[in-house]
Parts: structure tokens; sequence; C-alpha cells
């Protein structure tokens, strides 16, 4: 870490008077993406891998001000849909450096992508389940082919986002070897994949490291039977620190710890991080609508809600919340911040401390930047909200709001 590309910014570090007139300008609730942040985050991501491959998880955040900054320093692109394909190459991202892991894939992205295939051809598909390779072939793909390896580990911030060990994702890992011989002479067969899952934290990497010496021992197997693989994937999960007290993840650490537990195999280390990339480069800002004094809790109603930002309803996830329209010396209360959803679970958080909260005050939550628009719904016909990114100074409205008309367009 180095004072200009610290690992963490918290949400104390953001330009408060100028969000506040982002607020203004363009209403709330706003998401605000910093395109320098990002750009920081990715630089850093790069330092650590120097001779790996850094392909960034679109599902973190797929607009297109994030993937063309993304594509711009260098980093590939693992997609998880058509949807990923298409939003990749609208940025500029060529075949060669576009990814895409069918998991479970609808018919309809399989005949999408391997149409996009054929005008780019130097992209790669991962499949998870044998029957994936059955039904490219019934589609004439015969390209460059991937196989996603369940390695029987899981990690992660929550139950809900583990998928190494879950059954859903991947090819058993006992069962690749003999699908990697089936395959390799038909297709293009180029590497290995894995993803424990998300969130690996400084002070656990013991199953990461067991994925990636999982993976290593896979790799010189398939190696040895069908000769030299391009690469091996080990996937994303690189945790950032949600609580203000959290350390960074060390980086360098864990790039150091997945080159040892791999050891040598024929091909490049490749890894696929979505969260750390665009975590703390975002900030979701939200207007207090109401307080109100209930028998166990203040609560601070807002604009924003499990529509907007899902993770804490869906996930128990922590988010810093500030006040910005109140000095930090004035009273603290005890909050419950809430949305307008007509759901229990649309608490943003629970008996939090929070500087006076008033009617009209702005508030700020941090690490809005990873699955943060991406899960964003309209239920309750909330339109989905807008988002400005930030770079050199600028600011510019990427997406705009979403309106009550549109919420109706689709239907006929
Ligand atoms: N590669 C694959 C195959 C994945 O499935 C994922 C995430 C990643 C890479 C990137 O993981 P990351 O570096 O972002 O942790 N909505 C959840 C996270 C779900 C992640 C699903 N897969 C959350 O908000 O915590």
């Amino acid at each position: 870490a180095n004072e200009e590309n610290p690992q963490i910014r918290r949400l104390s570090e953001w330009d408060e008077s100028e969000l506040a007139a982002l607020a203004e300008e363009y209403g709330t609730p706003l998401y605000v993406i910093d395109r320098d942040r990002v750009r920081e985050n990715c630089a850093r991501l790069l330092d650590a891998f120097p001779d790996e491959e850094v392909r960034y998880a679109v599902k973190a955040h797929t607009g297109r001000a994030v993937l063309e900054t993304v594509r711009d320093v260098g980093l590939a692109a693992e997609c998880a849909s058509a949807g990923e394909v298409e939003r990749a190459l609208a940025a500029g991202y060529e075949g060669a450096e576009i990814q895409y892991t069918a998991v479970n894939p609808p018919a309809r992205d399989l005949d999408h992508v391997v149409d996009r295939w054929r005008e780019n051809p130097e992209m790669t598909i991962t499949v998870g389940a044998a029957d994936t390779v059955e039904r490219l072939r019934e589609r004439g793909f015969d390209g460059r082919l991937c196989i996603r390896a369940n390695p029987g580990v899981g990690a992660g911030h929550h139950e809900k986002v583990r998928t190494g060990g879950n059954a859903k994702f991947g090819v058993p890992y006992d069962d690749v070897v003999e699908l990697a011989e089936s395959v390799a002479g038909e297709f293009d067969f180029v590497g290995l994949h894995a993803h424990a899952g998300s969130g690996i934290s400084g002070d656990d990497l013991s199953n990461h490291r067991e994925l990636v010496r999982r993976m290593g021992d896979l790799a010189r197997e398939v190696a040895s039977t069908v000769g030299p693989l391009e690469f091996v994937d080990v996937g994303g999960g690189f945790g950032v620190p949600y609580r203000e007290d959290e350390p960074p993840l060390d980086l360098q650490a864990v790039a150091d710890a997945t080159r040892e537990a791999l050891g040598e195999v024929s091909g490049t280390l490749a890894v696929e991080p979505g969260r750390y990339v665009v975590a703390d480069a975002g900030v979701l800002l939200t207007r207090v609508n109401s307080v109100k004094e209930a028998p166990d809790a203040t609560v601070v109603g807002v604009d924003a809600g499990m529509t907007t930002l899902l993770r804490p309803a869906m996930y128990d996830a922590y988010h810093e919340i500030r006040n910005l329209s109140t000095s930090e010396n004035d009273e603290a209360i005890s909050a419950t911040v809430a949305g307008p959803i007509c759901e229990s679970a649309d608490v943003l958080c629970e008996n939090r401390s929070l500087a006076s909260p008033r009617r009209g005050h702005l508030l700020a939550i941090g690490n809005a930047g990873a699955y943060g628009y991406e899960m964003a719904s309209t239920y309750n016909s909330r339109p989905r909200p807008a988002e400005v990114a930030l770079a050199d100074g600028t600011a510019r409205l990427v997406r705009r709001r979403e309106t009550l008309t549109d919420l109706t367009t689709l239907e006929q």
C-alpha cells in the first residue's frame, strides 16, 4: 500500500460537499461511482499479480463507465450471462479478453453467446456441467473451452455466497480429468476454472489456499494426459472491509499465498475479482423522509431500501452509513435506518450510532459500488435510482433515474 493508492477508501474520505451537491442536482436515491478509484483498485491488483491474468467479474458492476475503465487499464472480463457478454462487447472488449462462465445456462444464452463467438472466435466458454458441452456441440461450437471444477471447498462472508462445495457449481472434482480427456480433441481446451465464493479475508486464507492447492493438483493431472493448459483460473472473492474497524486485505500476501499453493503448473494463473474492483468506489446517497420514535428504536425512514441496495436484507450485510448533513460533534443516537418497501427485511441497519438524523438530511452509504445497483429491483413499483460517475474531477450522469412511466413500458 502507498499513499496515492491505499488499500481502502473509507466513507469518511469522500468529499462530502461534492456528494451533497450531486444529491441536490440529481436527486436521491443516487449511486455515485468514482472511476478514478476503480482505476486505483485495478492498478493494485495488477501490481500484486504482475505475471498473472486479472479478469474482472463483470457482475459486480456492469455499468459501461466501469467496464470501459477496467478494460482501459488492462483487466479481462469474466461474464456470467449473455447480457454481460453483450455489455462487455459494447464497452469495447474483444473476444480474446472475454470469458463466458456458463452456470446452468439457459438455451437463449447459449444461442446468443455462440452467435457472438462466431464473430469473436477468441472468446472462451467455461462449462460447469458435462451436458453443457453437449449443448455447445449441438450449436456448432468448437472453440476455446474451459472446465469449471467444483473444488469441494467453499468460502465467503455468508452462506448464500459460497459457491465451491455447493453442488450447483462446477463439474465434480473427480470427474474433471475424464471430461477434459473427452473434450480435448474436439475443442480448443484451454484451461481450468474454480471459484470458492465471495469474501476471502486477510485473517483466513485457509479455504482459498486449499482451493488453489486442489486446482494445482488437478491442473498437473489434466496436463499429464491432455497436454499443457493455457491458464488455471482460481476465481475471485477478494474481500473488502465493510466495517469501519476492519483491516484491508493484504493483496500481496494473498497473491503470494495463491502462487505458492498452486505450485508449478503449465499455463498462467488467472484470478477474477469483482467486489475488490468496485466496492469502495461506490457510494449510495439517500435522503431522510421521516424520523419516528418507536418503543424499541428510533426509525429513520429513507428513500433507499432493499430495492436500491439488497445486501443488508439478503445477507445481513453491514454497510457504513454517515449523516452528511450534521457535524460529527452532533449528538449521536441509536438508529434503525429503514426503506420504503413493504417488507420487514427492508432495513439498511439496526441500532446504529448515527449523528442526530432529521427529516431532509442526506445519508451516505459506503461500499455500494459492488452488487449495489446490480441487485436493484423495481419491487413495490419503485423505479431504480440514477447513477453518476466521477472522473478527473468531473461528474457525469451515466444512468438516468427510472421513471414511473418506465415501469409499465414492457406491458402490452
Ligand atoms: N467469479 C465467479 C465465477 C463468481 O461467481 C463470482 C461471484 C466472482 C468471480 C466474483 O466474486 P467477488 O470477487 O466479487 O467476490 N451478491 C453477493 C456476491 C455474489 C458473488 C457471486 N459470484 C454480495 O453482494 O456479496
